[in-house]
Parts: C-alpha cells; sequence; structure tokens
C-alpha cells in the first residue's frame, strides 16, 4: 500500500513537470527530455543584429549571432559555437528568428538571453528562458521498480491462496478418510463380538 500511494505521488509530480511551458516569476522555463531539439524564438523588428547567449553556473556563453545583410532580407551568421548542432533560421522579412539547438546534454541548461541592437551600440535583452534538461532512465527505473514489485507480491499473493486451498483439502481429506477407517474397524469389532455371542449361543 505505502509503495502505491508512493508510486501515485511520483506519478503526480511527473504528470505536473511534463508539460513544457510554465511560467515562473515571470521568466518561462523550457523542460526537455536529454537529446530532443529545442527552438528557442524572438523577434528582430527594427533591428539588425542578434546575439543569444547562455548562462550556466557563473559563466556567460555566446552561442551564436547574426545580422541582416543589406537587403534586410537575409539573416548572416557571424559566430557560432558549434555548427553542428545549432541553427539560425528567419522569417521571410527576418522579423522572427529562432535559435534550434539538436541533441540538448545536461550541459545545455542555464539561462538563455538573446540580445538585439540596430546601428547604435546598446544592445537590449529579453526576459530570458530557463531550460532544464530531465532526466529519462530515473523515471522508467521508478516504474519497472514498482511493477516488479507489484507482480511479485501479485504472484506470492496466488500462490499463498492456491497453497492455502491445497492444504485445506489435504487436511479435510485426511479427517474424513481417518474417520471412515475408525467407523469401518468399530463395525468390524461390534460384528466380531455378534459372532463371538452367536458361536457361544450355539454352543449352549
Ligand atoms: C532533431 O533534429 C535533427 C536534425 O534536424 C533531426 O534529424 C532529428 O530527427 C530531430 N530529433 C527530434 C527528436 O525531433
Ligand atoms: C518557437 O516557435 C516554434 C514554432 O512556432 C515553437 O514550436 C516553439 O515551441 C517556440 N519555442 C518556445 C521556447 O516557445
Ligand atoms: C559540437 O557538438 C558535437 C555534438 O554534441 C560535439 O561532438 C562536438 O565536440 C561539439 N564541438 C564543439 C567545438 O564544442
Amino acid at each position: 500500500m505505502e509503495k502505491l500511494i508512493f508510486f501515485c505521488v511520483i506519478w503526480i509530480v511527473n504528470m505536473q513537470t511534463s508539460s513544457s511551458d510554465l511560467s515562473v516569476g515571470g521568466s518561462s522555463v523550457l523542460r526537455v527530455r536529454m537529446g530532443e531539439n529545442i527552438t528557442l524564438n524572438c523577434s528582430m523588428r527594427n533591428r539588425d543584429e542578434v546575439a543569444w547567449y547562455l548562462l550556466r553556473s557563473e559563466e556567460l556563453v555566446l552561442l551564436i549571432s547574426a545580422e541582416k545583410d543589406k537587403t534586410g532580407r537575409r539573416l548572416l551568421t557571424t559566430y557560432n559555437q558549434n555548427r553542428t548542432r545549432m541553427k539560425m533560421t528567419a522569417d521571410s522579412w527576418v522579423t522572427r528568428v529562432s535559435l534550434t539547438i539538436t541533441g540538448v546534454k545536461k550541459s545545455d541548461s542555464g539561462l538563455y538571453f538573446y540580445g538585439i541592437k540596430s546601428d547604435t551600440p546598446e544592445m537590449h535583452f529579453d526576459k530570458p528562458i530557463r531550460l532544464e534538461i530531465k532526466e529519462l532512465p530515473k523515471k522508467v527505473d521508478i516504474t519497472v521498480t514498482v511493477t516488479v514489485t507489484e507482480r511479485v507480491l501479485m504472484f506470492a499473493g496466488v500462490g499463498l491462496a492456491v497453497c492455502v486451498f491445497f492444504l485445506a483439502t489435504v487436511v479435510a481429506g485426511g479427517i474424513s478418510y481417518h474417520r471412515g477407517q475408525q467407523k469401518g474397524w468399530k463395525a468390524a469389532k461390534q460384528e466380531a463380538l455378534m459372532n463371538q455371542k452367536s458361536a457361544k449361543m450355539s454352543l449352549i
């Protein structure tokens, strides 16, 4: 029973944390499983340059930066920390820009900021997004352990019931057999006595 309650609590906690977008104190939280891809969006309306930064364990890392070309219809990447994992895409007027990171790792968790700027040197930052990486194996472990435990308990219960039934049948059978023997023995004894009596009678 305690195991079952524990399992239910874990399940409820998992259900609540599996919704991918939650608001905590104004900043968004993005919770994904290890190995998944993420897409972070930003608005570049009336701006020419964009850069994404990651703040993790008191270290600020520039991930990627890009700027509009002369026509203002293309986004040119000026820096990319890891080309195999990160890519920036934009809509046709480069107003909505997305950063895609493939196969997120534990080290990708942290606060993601993007800064945008135009001709003037100052950069403007929006609210950060907190990325949290969920570890899948732990969740599976709990479910498997409980299932195995429940199964063992179930089989043990059925086994016990069968044993009790078997024992009860054997004991009951044993008693009736024993009684039957006693009855037969008594009857035989009485018959023998009767025979003795009648033998005596015939002698007299
Ligand atoms: C992640 O992106 C890569 C490259 O675009 C793709 O091959 C892969 O199927 C994606 N994975 C998921 C879980 O969407
Ligand atoms: C960014 O936009 C894409 C496409 O609309 C969406 O799938 C994704 O969830 C968005 N990212 C965030 C962090 O909201
Ligand atoms: C880029 O990411 C790939 C895949 O995670 C990794 O193997 C590689 O070492 C990374 N490169 C750099 C320069 O961080």
